[in-house]
């Protein structure tokens, strides 16, 4: 049947592909840097167990159950229990959020793709100097980064637009295994080539002292970003899981993955960043500048320069199907227009909203239009729609989706579909975590940004 993942292990490799993205490979990095190491990392990982577990077994039994987009799922959900149609709103929220995040995400993965002929053009051999001024130049010049940003977006249509087990199946099939083995041939080299002591120092010993509030929210916000919950894509993948696939295994499967790939790209990029004596505390050209240097100065540089930027693509590009999935299906069930149609239509809106990424960083790079707000007197376009995204959207899309499966849905639904009666524990420990543990933490999330 095409509407639905032949198995649950496809399944498994399409929301580990959207899981796995630009917040292992370039975010996590960088914000562990910022944030002090070992007790940064302690609390994403416990904040992965006890808040975004639960919440992707909701988000995607909610999706199974609702069988259609967010929208579609959601008035389904509401209808069928006898609830207010305005929790549909959730799905809106949804639709607006994955074409958001995908406006800047194509960009900064358009970035990465512009780095493979760089480095096969040389890059890796240059000087310091020569690589940050690469880095400035491309980000200085809106024409080439609309064109990155333009061939990610027409490859990633091109598969969502070939459907489900024909595009996004046959794509993870193949890019998975190569993602995997990407990052542990890194992480490998980092061990025998780089300083591994020190990466593993760095991320493992916890400096309670740097663990701030800021940066507990920050932890847990990141985690739900990487894990891709709260956004109904994994909704609207849940949508085409088979009865028979067990949503325990494939949720708890999908977030340990998306750790241990978060936790091997740190591992990978400290021991090189450590074994040349350059800055981890670098921010978001972390990997476009520091990097490169690095590569400028090991054996085999070119090599595994090469594989990192792919790795990088990779990871985006298998997430940019999980970003477009709930629109295109909308489309095509509430207009009943055909995929390809669809699957276009949006990634060329996609790609023109995405303009106002790019010209952050040029055009628009002294544009604050949130300047008379201390916090956001210097955030450009770019910054405000991140910040948008992981502090607004995202938070308040999951605290809507852990209220409404908590306290709203029904119980029976819900058991049924996470055959509680046969695991009552973890039936009532999940219904505990997700009626108080996880919206406490999501209030304590908007509290902390508000002040
Ligand atoms: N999880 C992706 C990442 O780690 C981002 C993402 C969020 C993808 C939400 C889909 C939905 O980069």
């Amino acid at each position: 049947m095409e509407n639905k993942w032949s198995s649950g292990r496809m399944f498994l490799l399409a929301a580990v592909g959207s899981a796995v993205g630009l917040a292992n490979i370039w975010r996590f990095p960088y914000i562990v840097g910022v944030n002090g190491g070992g007790a940064f990392v302690l609390v994403y990982v416990a904040s992965m167990i006890l808040v975004t577990i639960p919440l992707l077994v909701s988000e995607i039994a909610l999706g199974r159950r609702g069988g259609g987009d967010p929208i579609t799922s959601m008035t389904a959900l509401a209808a069928g229990g006898g609830l207010s149609p305005k929790w549909r709103s959730f799905g809106w929220l949804s639709l607006i959020t994955t074409l958001t995040v995908l406006s800047f995400y194509s960009v900064i993965s358009g970035w990465s793709l512009a780095y493979i002929p760089k480095m096969l053009a040389g890059l890796a051999n240059k000087d310091v100097a020569h690589i940050q001024a690469e880095f400035v130049a491309l980000t200085a010049d809106p024409k080439a980064m609309i064109l990155w940003h333009g061939i990610f977006m027409a490859v990633s249509v091109t598969v969502v637009a070939h459907g489900l087990q024909r595009g996004i199946e046959a794509a993870v099939r193949v890019l998975m295994p190569v993602l995997f083995a990407s990052v542990i041939c890194l992480a490998a080299y980092g061990a025998a080539a780089g300083d591994f002591g020190a990466a593993v120092t760095y991320l493992f010993t916890p400096d309670f002292s740097k663990l701030n509030f800021e940066a507990v929210l920050m932890a847990v916000g990141s985690a739900f970003f990487s894990a891709s919950v709260g956004v109904g894509a994994l909704m609207t993948y849940g949508a085409y899981l088979p009865q028979s696939v067990s949503i325990w295994w494939v949720a708890a499967w999908t977030a340990i993955i998306d750790l241990l790939v978060a936790l091997l790209a740190g591992l990978a990029v400290f021991s090189i960043i450590f074994a040349h004596g350059l800055d981890p505390d670098g921010g978001p050209g972390l990997v476009f500048v520091a990097l490169p240097v690095a590569f400028s100065q090991m054996p085999g540089g070119l090599i595994v320069g090469l594989i990192f930027f792919l790795l990088f693509f990779l990871a985006s590009f298998t997430s940019a199907f999980s970003l477009l999935e709930p629109t295109v299906l909308w489309l095509t069930t509430r207009y009943r227009v055909s995929r390809t149609l669809a699957a276009w239509s949006v990634g060329i809106a996609v790609w023109v909203a995405g303009f106002a990424t790019v010209f952050s960083f040029n055009y628009w790079k002294n544009l604050y239009p949130l300047a008379g707000m201390a916090r956001f007197h210097e955030s450009t376009i770019f910054n405000l729609l991140d910040v948008l995204v992981t502090n607004v959207f995202l938070p308040f899309g999951a605290l809507t989706l852990t209220i409404f499966t908590g306290w709203r849905v029904s119980r029976l639904l819900l058991s049924d579909e996470l055959q509680g009666a046969a695991r009552p524990r973890l039936f009532s420990l999940w219904l505990t975590l997700v009626r108080y543990m996880v919206p406490l933490a999501l209030v304590a999330i908007f509290l902390g940004n508000l002040l």
